[in-house]
């Protein structure tokens, strides 16, 4: 297959209707947070036991149409004792890869973040798609105050985000482009409008001056909410805040914007996307890309053992279930 059919026939199988993708690529320091929420020690067979159990949930591609993974787990066994990427391709959902080495602070802008990874992606890139993984994912974290991101910020951003997706593409791997504009704080949601929107436009000139292929790419970014120290927004004004935005500033070519979570609960998350996708036709596929939202039931059902097999993978399957449909507007609590 030549590298642009793999790379539409990969988005093809990702955009589904009904269909979105499960984050489960938390690096070893956040899976170490989200085991101890739940009183389990995180170590290497842990975290297999773990991710085995859900990624083998009896019905889960019904919902799940990719699955981002850490680099442990693309290499890893499930508990059957196949590999990890074969057994989602069983369940007929893509294998993806988390590609990005963690963010540090941005040299001489105080607040602000950059993510580091590009040196060797080409190489690593070629490996991971040796081992099963057709997608990946880079993600970029905006801190917001009044004041911040500075424009360096949304600059160097844009252009790593760039750069990491020309490469992925390159090799035929559809890039998942995740701008995450945090939660963090007590600014309201017209700040949040105000910085997704230029954030993201920045993203989109960067895309363009490398030649990205709009078609290929998966956008995932933070929804348009109050911080986190701020009064809650109804879901009916964070999709309206979050569709105005978007229609300003992501080109109708892109196929799916598959939203994060970024400390939601659950119960949220899934109303924020219905009420997106009961706002009429959009140009774009909205969907979900969560970790926490979708994971954090299924991780209170296991609490480490693995005698609540079918508890975790109900848990698990109920929240899939839920937000595929809120992925077409279909969600009734
Ligand atoms: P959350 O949905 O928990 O924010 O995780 C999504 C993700 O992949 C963040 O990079």
């Amino acid at each position: 297959m030549s590298i642009q059919a793999e790379l539409h026939a990969t988005v093809q199988a990702l955009v589904q209707p009904g269909k979105g993708i499960l984050a489960a690529d938390e690096s070893h320091p956040t899976i170490a947070k989200r085991f101890k929420a739940v009183g389990v020690e995180s170590t290497e067979d842990k975290r297999q036991e773990y991710r085995s159990l859900i990624f083998s949930t009896p019905g889960l591609g019904e919902f799940i149409s990719g699955v981002i993974l850490f680099e442990e787990t693309l290499g890893q066994n499930s508990l059957e004792r196949v590999t990890i990427p074969d057994l989602l391709k069983s369940q007929g959902i893509v294998p993806g890869i988390k590609v990005d080495k963690g963010k540090k602070p941005l040299v001489n802008a105080l607040g602000d973040e950059i993510t580091y990874g590009l040196d060797g992606l080409d190489d690593r890139l070629e490996i991971y798609k040796n081992q099963g993984a057709r997608f990946a994912k880079w993600r970029a974290v905006y801190n917001i105050s009044d004041t911040l991101p500075s424009r360096q910020a949304v600059e160097a951003n844009a252009e790593m985000l760039a750069r990491y997706a020309a490469l992925c593409q390159a090799i035929g791997v559809v890039p998942i482009v995740e701008p995450e504009v945090l939660i963090d704080g007590d600014h309201t949601i017209g700040r949040s409008a105000e910085v997704n929107e230029i954030v993201i436009a920045e993203v989109f000139n960067a895309l363009r001056r490398h030649r990205v292929q709009l078609e290929t790419i998966i956008l995932k970014p933070s929804m348009v909410t109050p911080g986190k120290e701020c009064a809650k927004a109804l879901p009916e004004d964070v999709a309206e805040a979050t569709l105005r935005v978007f229609r300003r500033v992501v080109p109708a070519a892109v196929p799916g914007i598959n939203f994060l979570s970024g400390g939601q609960t659950p119960e949220e998350a899934t109303l924020n996307l219905n009420a997106m996708n009961s706002f009429g036709q959009q140009p774009w596929y909205l969907s979900f890309s969560y970790g926490r939202a979708l994971q954090e039931p299924a991780q209170k059902a296991w609490a480490g053992n693995l005698n609540n097999r079918s508890q975790t993978q109900a848990a698990m399957l109920k929240r899939a279930r839920l937000n595929g449909a809120a992925a077409q507007g279909l969600y009734t609590p």
